[in-house]
């Protein structure tokens, strides 16, 4: 008797198996040709086989039922075979290191491996991690907690980081990088400011990170604050600044501030603060060393005159906006029905978390989901390890074929 694990009858791979309605036809591997899908179509006494080598080999870290009780190592219960079978070999020709699995495939053959992965594929799914309980932390959504970190800041940065308070720094076109360095220098004591040093002294690393986060994301506008210079004056003598700090004082360049729209009264002051020596930086110290008051009057106005442009930051986004992604491959709620595709859905959270930190530091290799990852913060890593690990998973069910040759029932 002939086996296939019904989710092949689902997708891309169908097409080499029946074509509804056509000429009867069992599906045939042929050896080699379609080497990663072997641990699809197995019989039951290759199953049988595999469940002795699973209590021999792998019960003891993997659980008797695939279930795993140890942190660290992942359920096989009903995990796609092919998915298995490719990693056993990943881990059995070294593509992937890792001494426990190392140790227990070295000594398997490529079938005892089918058969190992056609087991586990066929058992009954793990039960899913218990809902969080009520009243237990949920995200918070970091561009709001920013604004609620940022409710002190407005009275003199201005509603949405839009300075209307001449001499007080517009915060919003700051690049998140810049605006938590400046943060931190304020806190260590780098830049003086005992005013500011004592504003953000009680704001976690986290907080500033999303206050950062939520005036990066603030409409740009220009301060509504009056400026005195000449800014067509200006506009000569920030040929010097251009290449730091842009074109029209939009830096592209996270480490330098963009200017544009910035309060001119500020802008002057930073000038001086550089020259004197009071604000240390070495890329500045230079370009202000010439500078007079007018001429610093000048360029102020020039740069608080130029438009501020929106910051090439993306709202981070939320566990559903990911899961959407996450499913287009690994199926609806982490359910996979491709073959090669591993499910996520009722996976221990510990090692979902684990994989998705390797792949992100490119410890384990898959060219899909160092994509899918890069742009994962630690935060979106927990979250869906969470979720996923709360899904039901649905079994992999076996389809038993007609003997090669026969005709199929209509
Ligand atoms: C000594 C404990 C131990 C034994 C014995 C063991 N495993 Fe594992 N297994 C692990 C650990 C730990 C991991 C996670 C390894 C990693 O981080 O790559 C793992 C990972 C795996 C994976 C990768 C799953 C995935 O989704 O990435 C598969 C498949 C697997 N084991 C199958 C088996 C099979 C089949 C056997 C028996 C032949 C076996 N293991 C024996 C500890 C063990
Ligand atoms: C009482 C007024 C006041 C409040 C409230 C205030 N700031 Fe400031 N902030 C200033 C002044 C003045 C400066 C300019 C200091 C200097 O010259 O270094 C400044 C500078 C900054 C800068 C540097 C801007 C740049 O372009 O380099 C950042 C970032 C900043 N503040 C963030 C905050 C945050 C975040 C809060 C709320 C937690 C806050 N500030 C609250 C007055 C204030
Ligand atoms: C070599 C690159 C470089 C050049 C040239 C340069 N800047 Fe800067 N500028 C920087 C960097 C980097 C900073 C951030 C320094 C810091 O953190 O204090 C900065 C900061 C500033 C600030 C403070 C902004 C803020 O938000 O606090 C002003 C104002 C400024 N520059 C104006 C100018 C002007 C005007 C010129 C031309 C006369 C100029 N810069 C030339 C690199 C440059
Ligand atoms: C373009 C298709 C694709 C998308 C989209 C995708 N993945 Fe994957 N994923 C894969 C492939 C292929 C593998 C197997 C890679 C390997 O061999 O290591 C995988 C493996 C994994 C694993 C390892 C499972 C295990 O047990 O070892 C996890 C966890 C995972 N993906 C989570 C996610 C999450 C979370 C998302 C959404 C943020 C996601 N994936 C989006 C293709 C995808």
């Amino acid at each position: 008797m002939r086996l296939l694990v019904a989710g092949m009858l689902a997708l891309g791979a169908a097409s080499t198996a029946y074509a509804p309605g056509a000429a009867a036809q069992a599906v045939k591997v042929q050896p080699g040709a379609e080497d990663e899908l072997r641990a699809v179509y197995v019989t039951s006494v290759e199953v049988a086989e595999g469940g002795r080598i699973a209590q021999a080999a792998c019960a003891r870290c993997h659980g008797a039922n695939g279930i795993s009780a140890t942190k660290g190592v992942p359920h096989l219960a009903s995990q796609r075979a092919a998915y298995l079978d490719l990693q056993l070999r990943a881990y059995r020709y070294s593509a992937r290191v890792q001494g426990a699995m190392t140790g227990a495939v070295r000594y398997l053959s490529d079938d005892a491996l089918v058969k190992v992965a056609a087991y586990y594929a066929s058992l009954d799914p793990p039960r899913p991690a218990a809902a969080a309980a009520k009243g237990a932390p949920t995200r918070s959504d970091p561009v709001q907690a920013g604004k609620t970190a940022a409710a002190g800041c407005g009275g003199c940065h201005g509603e949405f980081g839009i300075s209307a308070t001449p001499g007080m720094p517009s915060l919003v076109g700051l690049d998140p990088k810049y605006f938590v360095a400046a943060v931190n220098a304020y806190k260590g004591g780098q830049r003086k400011n005992d005013l500011m040093k004592s504003l953000v002294a009680s704001l976690s690393a986290e907080s500033t990170n999303n206050v950062a986060l939520y005036y990066a994301l603030q409409k740009p506008a220009k301060a509504q604050t009056a400026a005195a210079g000449d800014a067509a004056a200006g506009k000569a003598a920030a040929a010097a600044c251009s290449a730091c700090h842009g074109d029209q004082g939009v830096s592209g360049n996270p480490a330098t501030p963009s200017i544009a729209g910035q309060d001119a009264q500020y802008i002057a002051a930073a000038l001086l603060a550089y020259k004197d020596g009071s604000r240390k930086d070495d890329s500045m110290k230079g370009p202000a060393a010439g500078l007079d008051e007018k001429a610093m009057g000048d360029l102020a106005a020039y740069y608080a005159a130029q438009q501020p442009q929106p910051l090439n930051v993306r709202r981070p986004l939320t566990t559903a906006e990911w899961t959407e992604r996450c499913d287009r491959c690994h199926g609806a709620n982490g359910n996979s029905i491709e073959p090669l595709m591993p499910r996520l859905a009722a996976q221990r959270a510990d090692w979902l978390e684990k994989v998705l930190e390797a792949y992100r530091t490119d410890a384990r290799k898959s060219t899909a989901m160092a994509a899918m990852s890069a742009l994962m913060s630690e935060q979106d890593v927990k979250e869906l390890a969470a979720y996923y690990a709360r899904q039901s998973a649905h079994a992999v069910t076996y389809v038993v074929l007609p003997p090669a040759g026969a005709k199929r029932d209509k």
